[in-house]
């Protein structure tokens, strides 16, 4: 009996579908060069307990297994640039937390790009992306390094044509999005999905909050008081230190400017009193007169490992980073916060006024941001 009823709704249903121009699943036999369309396993991911939880996923590219694979073949191939000899990964080296150690990056060609190759981490949380902003979304952000001619210098369309041509991307493909044509689309999702695995939280400075964690040096500890501390605070007067993490936000954990008053966060731009170049950052993006020399503030997570600093690669060291924060901020552009005019802390506006010994104390904190494990994680590494 039950039987029969199952059997005439099937056939009703099918019936329907049919009528909807619809093949109901059993009628339809896949075309031969098509594979049977396997349904894709969902990316189990794993947000950090410190770092802020509101992160909005876009709802048409859900990380998943297969896509998260894809990305990373994707991210190390070659077959993206025009001549066929650079990856996304030649200018983000994961040993380099994903930086290329030079001052301005170069392209396929040998032409220097404006900027600085960017740390990639923790990109998830970043609802705007590169110094200015410029790229909201991962997905639209892929397309820039590929197609610029100062990086791959490749049209998109003619990457898919050549990842079509290959054994290895139309069943991944397939696996990742359900079809084995390859389109533009799909290759900027699957980039995206790969980079929002790019999670770092296991810093040597985390591990120090554990109760059974390693515990910082007297230096290192010193270090972190002088970068938490907000000298010209009201109240807070006569401390030390250099405002850091006003921008560097170590609340977050992320060490950027980004909040997370609003889901999925919201960019801020900061000037930190650099010597003006013709690079005007933020400005170039709004044309906004008070945008000019405003930048994106880059997290400080693995900051020993991404030599050399800022958005032009103008400091070699980080040494040279502080010295410039505490001596050689321009007064006239920078934001207030980095202007201290405590007589009881320093003579003059402008300078944080920290001593070599304060200032080798920073430094040493910041070196505790590196996570070790992070730039070994063979899940980003090189799968070629
Ligand atoms: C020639 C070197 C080079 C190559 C190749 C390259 N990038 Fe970049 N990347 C850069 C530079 C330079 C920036 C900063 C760009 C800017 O601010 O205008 C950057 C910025 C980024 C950012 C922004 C990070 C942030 O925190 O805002 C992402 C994401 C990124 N690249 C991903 C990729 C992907 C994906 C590929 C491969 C498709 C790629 N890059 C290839 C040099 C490169
Ligand atoms: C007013 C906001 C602000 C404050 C305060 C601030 N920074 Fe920055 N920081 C920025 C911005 C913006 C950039 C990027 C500027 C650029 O490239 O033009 C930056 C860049 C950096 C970089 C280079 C990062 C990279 O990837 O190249 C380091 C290192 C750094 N800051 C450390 C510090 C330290 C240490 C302090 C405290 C002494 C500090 N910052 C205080 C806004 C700030």
């Amino acid at each position: 009996m039950a039987l029969s009823i199952t059997r005439r709704y099937r056939a009703l249903l099918a019936s329907a579908l049919l009528m909807l121009g619809v093949a109901s699943c059993e009628d339809k036999t896949p075309p031969p060069s098509e594979p049977a369309v396997t349904p894709t396993t969902p990316y189990n991911l794993q947000l950090p307990s410190q770092l802020p939880q509101s992160v909005v996923l876009p709802t048409n590219n859900p990380l998943t297994v297969e896509g998260v694979d894809l990305g990373r073949k994707l991210f190390y191939e070659v077959k993206l640039s025009s001549n066929n000899t650079m990856s996304c990964g030649s200018c983000h080296q994961q040993s380099k937390a994903f930086t290329d150690g030079r001052a301005k990056a170069i392209g396929v060609d040998g032409i220097a790009h404006k900027r600085n190759a960017m740390s990639l981490v923790n990109l998830l949380w970043e609802p705007n992306l590169n110094w200015d902003g410029a790229a909201t979304g991962l997905e639209t952000q892929a397309r820039v390094p590929i197609e610029n001619p100062v990086e791959m210098h490749q049209r998109l369309t003619s990457g898919v044509a050549k990842l079509q041509q290959t054994a290895l991307y139309p069943p991944l493909f397939a696996a990742a999005f359900g079809s084995s044509t390859i389109t533009e689309e799909n290759v900027l999702k699957a980039l995206a999905q790969f980079e929002r695995t790019l999670i770092s939280s296991n810093s040597r400075y985390e591990q120090s909050l554990l109760p059974t964690g390693p515990k910082l040096t007297q230096d290192e500890l010193k270090g972190k008081v002088l970068f938490f501390n907000h000298p010209g605070e009201a109240g807070n007067t006569s401390a030390r230190g250099g405002s850091c993490d006003h921008c560097h936000n170590g609340n977050t954990f992320l060490f950027t400017s980004t909040s997370f008053t609003t889901p999925g966060g919201n960019t801020q731009y900061f000037n930190n009193g650099l010597a003006l170049s013709s690079d005007l950052g933020r400005f170039g993006v709004t044309g906004v007169a008070s945008d000019r020399g405003k930048f994106r503030v880059p997290s400080l997570r693995n900051i020993a490992l991404t030599a050399p600093y800022m958005h032009d690669g103008r400091f070699q060291t980080l040494e040279e980073v502080v010295d410039h924060y505490n001596e050689h901020v321009d007064a006239n552009t920078a934001d207030p916060i980095l202007l201290v005019s405590n007589p009881q802390i320093n003579g003059s506006l402008g300078a944080l006024g920290l001593t070599a010994t304060e200032k080798r104390q920073l430094v040493a904190f910041l070196r505790t941001l590196t996570d070790s494990t992070f730039i070994k994680d063979p899940r980003f590494s090189n799968p070629f």
